[in-house]
């Protein structure tokens, strides 16, 4: 995407007739017809049959450059009206006003003036009657010379008709007069060029200034016929500024969701991706969390309609109804009550992506693992500058002999740190389903910011499932990391789609 060159110098220096661009070939075809001519731009635009002032300007500045022409500037000082004196054309000059009222006026005096004109205009017009003779006598106006007042005022009038003109044109102590008053008349340097054909521009065969087809769009249709063989491309200056083309990018979530990709990827985990309508079993029950819990509530929950149950073995709400009711054989006390199965089987959008690492546990319960989520979530939030309905968590879990706390810490700080957020502090906290319970707080402008939980995972949900090695297990808010990264105040702004905005965030 480069701008063409219109008779840009740096390529003519070199010149002959035969890299004339279009305009200069016309023009100097034109300009061949009358020697010795000064050629003005209107003469030019009008025998090359342009509109463009700038295709003139531009074909004699080429022309000038390549020695085929002359440019001969002549700067002329004009005298025109002002504001004022524009004002004083259409309307009449103030003293000609004036002495109208004066001259119509029986008997002239100053309050029937100040009733007759504006207070902007009385004080500074009694100054010009003044000037002109009119004197105050006995509480009235009077002139003892009429007649040349008369004569003054028309020729200062005439004077203003007869502009623009050239200064020599005008009269040397009018023309003193009205500079002198404010806005009336003002002077103006105007250059107009002029060109003329040199002895190299007359030489110059006709054959070699016929306009020629040249190509500026280089086209498919172009390459794909022979044309392009013979065709004259218009040469282009590469060394010109030119506008950055706007290409594709990464969305910034894509690009940050590919960054945490790549980070828990480069430690070891395998990734999982699974779909978002579970049942509350795998969702809830599987995890300890007990049936009447309130985030189980329409409120934080989007259950489905369709499908509003789904199947589920009864081997698995048989071994979470022990769980729940009572701990079954893991020295647990459950949370009592009962539990339903058919609670279980309701179908819902997952309220957090451990309910696919519990999955995948479940199926791979004695290998020891380390496997990860950047995957989507949803709860019934109310929208506002920190909560979406809809967002990713980072959910990740490692299930070997031996694993711990301080791991738990160590795999999450040695994320943030590679993110790019070395401060990492972690806080107790509750989830039915691990203890101990972590919060993760991460330092950002000199605040702790929570971006997710942690824990390791309970008994009441390992046994059923028939793991016996500790699983240390986490989920944390991707948006929640954006705002970080990106510096954001509103969560919002990752999804209304401003695309000046898009355009100018960093390449992660
Ligand atoms: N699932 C929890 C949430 O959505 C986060 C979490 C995951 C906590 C794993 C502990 C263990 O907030």
């Amino acid at each position: 995407m480069f701008h063409r060159i219109e008779g840009h110098e740096s390529l003519r220096s070199d010149m002959d007739a035969d890299s004339l661009l279009n305009p200069e070939r016309r023009m100097l075809r034109i300009m061949q017809t009358k020697v010795k001519h000064q050629w003005t731009l209107e003469e030019i635009l009008d025998e090359c049959n342009w509109k463009d002032q700038a295709v003139a300007a531009g074909a004699g500045h080429g022309l000038t450059n390549a020695g085929f022409v002359k440019t001969a500037e002549t700067s002329l000082e004009i005298i025109r009206l002002a504001d004022e004196g524009r004002n004083a054309k259409e309307n009449g000059l103030l003293e000609a006003r004036l002495w109208k009222w004066f001259s119509e006026s029986s008997a002239p005096n100053m309050g029937d003036l100040q009733s007759q004109f504006e207070r902007h205009e009385a004080g500074p017009g009694i100054g010009l009657l003044k000037r002109l003779g009119v004197q105050m006598n006995g509480g009235f106006f009077v002139s003892e010379d009429p007649k040349a007042v008369s004569s003054e005022i028309q020729a200062r009038s005439a004077f203003l008709e007869s502009l623009p003109a050239a200064p020599e044109s005008l009269e040397n102590g009018m023309l003193e007069h009205f500079k002198s008053r404010r806005g009336l008349v003002e002077s103006v340097i105007t250059t107009t060029r002029t060109w003329s054909i040199t002895k190299q521009g007359e030489a110059i065969g006709s054959e070699a200034l016929t306009e020629k087809q040249s190509v500026s769009d280089i086209t498919t249709e172009l390459l794909q016929s022979d044309a392009w063989k013979d065709a004259d491309f218009r040469p282009f200056d590469v060394t010109l500024e030119s506008a950055t083309p706007r290409t594709g990018r990464s969305h910034p979530m894509q690009a940050l969701i590919e960054r945490v990709r790549s980070i828990f990827l480069e430690m070891g985990f395998s990734e999982l991706v699974d779909d978002y309508v579970q049942t509350a079993g795998w969702n809830m029950d599987a995890l300890f969390i007990p049936q009447d819990h309130p985030a189980r509530e329409m409120q934080d929950t989007f259950y489905l309609e369709n499908p509003q149950s789904m199947d589920l073995p009864k081997h698995l709400t048989d071994a979470w109804g022990a769980i729940h009711e009572h701990g079954g054989d893991t020295g647990s006390v459950g949370w009592g009550g009962s539990f339903s199965a058919e609670t279980s089987k309701k179908g819902l959008l997952r309220t957090h992506t451990t309910v696919n690492t519990i999955q995948y546990l479940a199926a791979n319960p004695k290998e020891a693992c380390r496997v990860f989520s950047v995957d989507r979530v949803f709860r019934k939030e109310a929208i506002d500058r920190t909560h979406l309905p809809e967002f990713h968590q980072i959910e990740g879990i490692i299930m070997e002999e031996g694993a711990n706390l301080q791991m738990l810490v160590t795999t999450l700080k040695t994320f943030y740190a590679k993110m790019g957020y070395p401060e990492v502090r972690v806080r107790p906290a509750y989830f039915p389903y691990t203890e101990p319970s972590l919060e993760i707080e991460v330092k950002w402008r000199g605040k702790w910011l929570e971006l997710g939980g942690a824990g390791i995972f309970r008994p009441e949900v390992t046994e059923p499932l028939g793991i016996s090695s500790p699983v240390l297990a986490w989920g944390m808010g991707l948006e929640r990391l954006a705002m970080l990264v990106l510096g954001l105040d509103d969560i919002r702004q990752l999804y209304i789609s401003d695309l000046e905005w898009l355009r100018n965030q960093p390449i992660l």
